[in-house]
């Protein structure tokens, strides 16, 4: 085994996203893509050597060969040791614990989260750090400026590994080790969740269904809710990973867990059903006949979550991305927690966590996570869900609606225009924002603005600041609507408009969503134009 140095030039666009570098598989297909973002990533953290990293992927195409090449480069650039998932596989949150539980200095996470899968869909690879969550903004920026100047990369000319086997292996003097990438995490929630009454629970008859969409959750949720927590079988489907998801587009919300939400709302629903993205960081949650939002979803655990053994002596605080509604703001207010509001991103919430200042953090984006990992956390979600709802013996619909008779109901929806011409999309973004200064105090749609302005955030924990992080619009209401790019896209751009209404209650607290947000939508319209300027009709995807 021999390493080698290869010359190579500087790949354009090679700039991570709101999580990591996405691109279509062929992108990162192409010779030297893959190697040299890898080597930017160790150049970046001041080299690989004597380091442990943890590596593993949510199994979709090329996963399988991007683990070869990345241990390859790994070992060449002198690495102790890196900790794989069998087949190459883990879970984001699983990753995430890994990396926290062997205090390896990070890892490298192969995924396009919740984008479809397949040899001309969407590939990704993202590098955590030692307090495993996904790295900040200046690290994301010194791997960037490494790949604009990269004129070589290291890597050993040596056969591909068998990383179908748990145990451990050498490229060259690195260690390979390969892991079970179920156990670790399975027992991590049996230390949170009181795994007694879950099992409970399910012999009592209740019922549920998951949705793995083919994608990496299929073991972790077979093995835990099936075999551990006496499920009845069947109760996870789609649970076998396949690398193009089976055709599925593996984002667990109304639009694409169809099949789901048809299940819950028909005759004979299961008591709970929940769903998974391709990574399994992200998940929805249904009742039979009612559809939980995520923002609701984390107001309700950040309520409750005192229930469950992990969090039994309450909550540090909560935070919430901006985009997401202010339904935990309620909860934390009522508790006296303290509630922080973050950009986009689930790395905005390393620091809070780490600085232990929240417990339970949240996006509207089906995201949920606690100070457990620095992830967020799908099947983590579901389980604390099953615990509330074991201790509180009452439906998903009686908790809910008690939920929003306590703290009023933030109405809640966001609809995107996807694949835009990038053009299209800047000039959105740019006749709100030249307008934003102007707005205070008139009026729109019958609604007072109360202020305007492009969201700009300071780290508490490190005084870092992040600007330009979505144009927001609040009426003296209370409602309040965002725009923004997104930035996980790989085709065209994105547009993510986010309204919200609070109706204190307890009058029209279960009216249609989207009708009592009318308002809202119709001022966004008079506001930015998306439809005049895009000419769309109609958002792509409302959630
Ligand atoms: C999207 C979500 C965001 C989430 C990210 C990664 O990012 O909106 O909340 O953290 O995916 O799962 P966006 O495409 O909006 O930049
Ligand atoms: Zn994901």
């Amino acid at each position: 085994m021999t390493a080698i140095i290869r010359e190579t030039q500087p790949i354009e666009g090679q700039k991570p996203g709101t999580s990591g570098l996405r691109k279509k598989t062929p992108v990162f297909m192409q010779p030297g893509y893959l190697e040299n973002f890898v080597q930017a990533i160790f150049n970046a953290i001041g080299g690989a050597r004597g380091k442990t990293f943890v590596l593993g992927g949510d199994g979709r195409y090329f996963n399988d060969r991007a683990a070869q090449v990345i241990l390859k480069i790994a070992s060449a650039n002198g690495a102790a040791r890196v900790i794989v998932g069998q087949g190459a596989i883990l879970s984001t949150p699983a990753a995430s614990h890994l990396i926290r539980l062997h205090q390896t200095d990070g890892g490298i996470i192969l995924s396009a989260s919740h984008n479809p899968g397949g040899a001309e869909e969407d590939f990704g690879v993202k590098f955590n750090t030692p307090n495993g969550g996904p790295a900040p903004e200046s690290v994301t920026q010194a791997i960037y400026d490494e790949t604009t100047c990269l004129r070589e990369y290291a890597i050993c000319d040596t056969d591909d590994l068998d990383l179908t086997r748990i145990g451990e292996t050498r490229i060259g003097d690195m260690v390979v080790q390969v892991v079970d990438p179920v156990a670790d995490y399975a027992a991590l929630m049996e230390k949170l969740f009181d795994f007694d009454k879950l099992r409970a629970l399910f012999s009592g008859g209740f019922r549920m269904r998951f949705d793995a969409m083919n994608a990496v959750t299929g073991p972790y949720a077979t093995e835990i809710l099936e075999r551990r927590l006496g499920a009845a079988p069947g109760t996870v489907v789609h649970g076998t990973p396949l690398p193009d998801f089976g055709g599925m587009h593996p984002d667990p919300n109304p639009v694409w867990a169809k099949a789901l939400m048809d299940e819950m709302f028909g005759p004979d629903a299961p008591d709970f059903g929940a769903a998974s993205d391709g990574d399994g960081d992200r998940n929805m949650v249904v009742g039979r006949g009612i559809y939980v939002s995520p923002s609701d979803s984390l107001a309700v655990l950040a309520a409750n979550a005192h229930l469950a053994p992990g969090y039994q002596g309450g909550l540090k605080g909560v935070a919430r991305s901006m985009p997401t509604s202010a339904a935990v703001d309620r909860v934390a207010n009522a508790l006296g927690l303290p509630c922080y509001e973050t950009p986009t991103g689930w790395k905005f919430f390393g620091n809070l966590l780490d600085d232990a200042r929240v417990t339970l953090c949240g996006e509207e984006s089906f995201g949920t996570g606690s100070d457990h990992v620095r992830e967020k956390d799908g099947l983590w979600a579901v389980l604390l869900w099953l615990n509330i709802l074991a201790e509180r013996k009452e439906s998903v619909e009686q908790i809910l609606s008690e939920h929003w008779r306590e703290h009023g109901r933030n109405y809640y929806s966001r609809h995107d225009y996807e694949a835009l011409p990038v053009a299209d999309a800047e000039r959105v973004m740019g006749a709100l924002r030249d307008r934003l200064a102007a707005l205070p105090a008139t009026e729109v749609q019958g609604m007072t603005v109360a202020s305007a302005d492009d969201f700009s955030y300071m780290d508490p924990v490190d005084g870092s600041v992040s600007k330009g992080q979505g144009l927001r619009v609040v009426f003296t209401d209370g409602s309040r609507l965002v725009l923004r790019l997104s930035g996980t896209g790989t085709e065209g751009a994105t547009l993510r408009l986010y309204v919200e209404r609070y109706v204190p209650g307890p009058e029209g607290l279960a009216d249609d969503v989207q009708s009592a947000l009318a308002p809202v939508i119709a001022a966004a319209e008079d506001l930015s134009e998306i439809r005049a300027i895009t000419g769309r009709n109609a958002p792509d995807v409302i959630t």
